[in-house]
This record gives structure tokens, C-alpha cells and sequence, in this order.
């Protein structure tokens, strides 16, 4: 189905080889969900020692999975579960097993120059047909594409954590993203069983460009002291039925990713009022208060 539904030109070259670069939370999510729905999938980390951590996370994960969907035949989920782990294999060396890859996706540190550089030593050696694709949250495609000379087989796929239970996928294509490779990642994220969007290579996409400007007023309307911390997380979830507030939202993706992600588009729009910096935020930060993963954000946590 997934194979007929595509041009016939991008049909000689359908997604079922993967390269995952980036075993950690992200890419291990994106490898075992690809593994899950029956592409093979070599995942790359810089150190064997984190590729055994990836590894066991995803088999914890599918042992998580198989449980649920084959709750009436154990067996079936154990047979489940084999089959998605052959699909696996893991390398720290990129160059060497990019060659028989159809798609790259990228789930590295968010720093441009170091996926830059990974990009532009991987051009040189992987087949003319393999797309580039970008996990990134918040650079744009084009500067990271730029390291290369395969611009029109680079997009952005954009993924949610927890990646095997979040459905949405965010594809980006960037002003040289050919048609044919932005309809090749579409085509991939439905094989993934995810909901694809589409979007222009723009700060934050879509989900974060909303998100982070509203996480970011709550927390100037606090600093106002317009309302406190507590009501404002009453207010949206009652108001305005959001599953968490603001600041409970903060504290779960990490005051350090919020303000990474902030700091970067105020550098880049400082005119922007709702890209602002926020004291009270860089303040946690510094020290060393970034939210549920630290035991301790805008929150306590036990
Ligand atoms: P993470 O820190 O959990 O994992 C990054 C992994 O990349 C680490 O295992 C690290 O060893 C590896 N790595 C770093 N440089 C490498 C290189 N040159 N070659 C191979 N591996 C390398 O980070 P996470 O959270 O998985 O984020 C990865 C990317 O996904 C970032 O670009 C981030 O912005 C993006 N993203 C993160 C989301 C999140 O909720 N954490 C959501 C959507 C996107």
C-alpha cells in the first residue's frame, strides 16, 4: 500500500533502509518505532557503551508495548518483540554503514555546527538517492542542510517524545526540499503509523512556536506578579482544559531545553516581544533547578 501510493519515480527508492544517528531519548524512540513497522534500522551512537543503554531502553520499551497489545497471547508479544529487535542493528561508525541507507534521520546534541559537521562528512559518502532528515527543535533546516550538497533531499522530520506513544510528526520542508523528498518523509511517517503535518522550515515549526511563546507569557505574567505559579496551572487546565499548566508543562520538558530553545530565537528576532528572555527562568536555570528531572523546577518533586 505504502510502496503503491508513492510516484513511481520515488518508488524506486521507497524508505525501508534507516539510519538513526543519536541513540538517545529521540533517536531510540525514532529506531524502535521504524524497527516496529518493519524497516531495518542501524542506530549510531559515538560509543558502544551507549549503544547497549539504547539497545535495552528500546527492549524495555517494546516488553512495555507487547504487554498492552497482546495482553490475551504473551506469546505472540514475545514473538513480537524478537522479530522488531532483528530489525536493529547498532554502529558508532556512520560513514561506514551509511551505504546502503534510503533515509538518515538525525537525533543528536541541538548544536548546529556538530550536526553540521556530521551532515557534511556523511554527504560525501552516502548514495545519491539517501534523504537527510533532522530531528531538530529548534534550528532551521537550511542552516543545518547547508553543510551539504544535497539540498533537495534534506527535510525535517520532527518527532514528540515519548516518540513510541506520540502520534504527531512534523515534516519541514525547507525552501530546496525537492517535492519528491518531501513527499518520500510523508509517505515514511505514515509507514511509521504516526499523523503527519506539514510545515515551513520556521522557528519552532509548528507545536513549538506556539507552545514556547505561551510557556514563556505565563512565566512573565507570574514574574508581574499578576498571578501566582499554582493559580495560573489551575487556570489553564480548568479554563481552558489543558492536560497540564504552564509551569507544570515547563517543568516536564526542562527549563534548560525551554530556555536553549528561547535564548536561540531572541538571538536571532531580539525584537521579537514573544521570543523575550525571562530572569526568573534563567535564574532556576543557573541554578541548576531545570524542572522534574532534577527533582526541582518551578516544582518540587519527590
Ligand atoms: P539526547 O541527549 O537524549 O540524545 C542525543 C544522543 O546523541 C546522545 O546519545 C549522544 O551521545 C548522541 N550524539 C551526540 N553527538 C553525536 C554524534 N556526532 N554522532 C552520533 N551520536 C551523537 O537528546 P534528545 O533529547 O534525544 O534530542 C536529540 C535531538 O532531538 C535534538 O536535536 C533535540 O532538539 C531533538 N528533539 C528533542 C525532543 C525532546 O523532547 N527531547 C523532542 C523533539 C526533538
Amino acid at each position: 500500500q505504502y510502496i503503491r501510493s508513492l510516484s513511481s519515480s520515488a518508488a524506486l527508492h521507497a524508505i525501508k533502509h534507516v539510519t538513526v544517528i543519536g541513540g538517545g531519548l529521540m533517536g531510540a524512540g525514532i529506531a524502535q518505532v521504524a524497527a516496529s513497522t518493519g524497516h531495518s534500522v542501524v542506530l549510531v551512537d559515538t560509543s558502544e557503551d551507549i549503544l547497549k543503554k539504547s539497545a535495552k531502553g528500546i527492549e524495555t520499551s517494546l516488553k512495555r508495548v507487547a504487554k498492552k497489545k497482546f495482553a490475551e497471547k504473551p506469546e505472540d508479544g514475545e514473538a513480537f518483540i524478537q522479530k522488531v529487535l532483528k530489525n536493529v542493528s547498532t554502529s558508532s561508525d556512520a560513514a561506514s554503514i551509511v551505504q546502503g541507507t534510503d533515509l538518515v534521520v538525525e537525533a543528536i546534541v541541538e548544536n548546529l555546527k556538530v550536526k553540521q559537521d556530521l551532515f557534511g562528512a556523511l554527504d560525501k559518502v552516502a548514495p545519491e538517492h539517501t534523504i537527510f532528515a533532522s530531528n531538530t527543535s529548534s534550528l532551521q533546516i537550511a542552516d543545518i542542510a547547508s553543510s551539504t550538497a544535497r539540498l533537495d533531499r534534506f527535510g525535517g522530520l520532527h518527532f514528540f517524545n515519548p516518540v513510541p506513544m506520540m502520534k504527531l510528526v512534523e515534516v519541514i520542508k525547507a525552501p530546496a526540499t525537492s517535492q519528491q523528498t518531501f513527499d518520500a518523509l510523508l509517505e515514511f511517517s505514515k509507514a511509521l503509523g504516526k499523523h503527519p503535518v506539514s510545515c515551513k522550515d520556521t522557528p519552532g515549526f509548528i507545536v513549538n512556536r506556539l507552545l514556547v511563546p505561551y510557556m514563556m507569557e505565563a512565566v512573565r505574567l507570574h514574574e508581574r506578579g499578576h498571578g501566582s505559579k499554582e493559580d495560573i496551572d489551575v487556570a489553564m487546565r480548568l479554563g481552558a482544559g489543558y492536560p497540564m499548566g504552564p509551569f507544570e508543562l515547563l517543568d516536564y520538558v526542562g527549563l534548560d531545553t525551554s530556555k536553549f530553545i528561547i535564548d536561540g530565537w531572541h538571538a536571532m528576532d531580539p525584537d521579537n516581544p514573544l521570543f523575550g528572555t525571562s530572569p526568573l527562568l534563567n535564574k532556576l536555570v543557573s541554578e541548576g533547578k531545570l524542572g522534574k528531572k532534577t527533582g526541582e523546577g518551578f516544582y518540587k518533586y519527590k
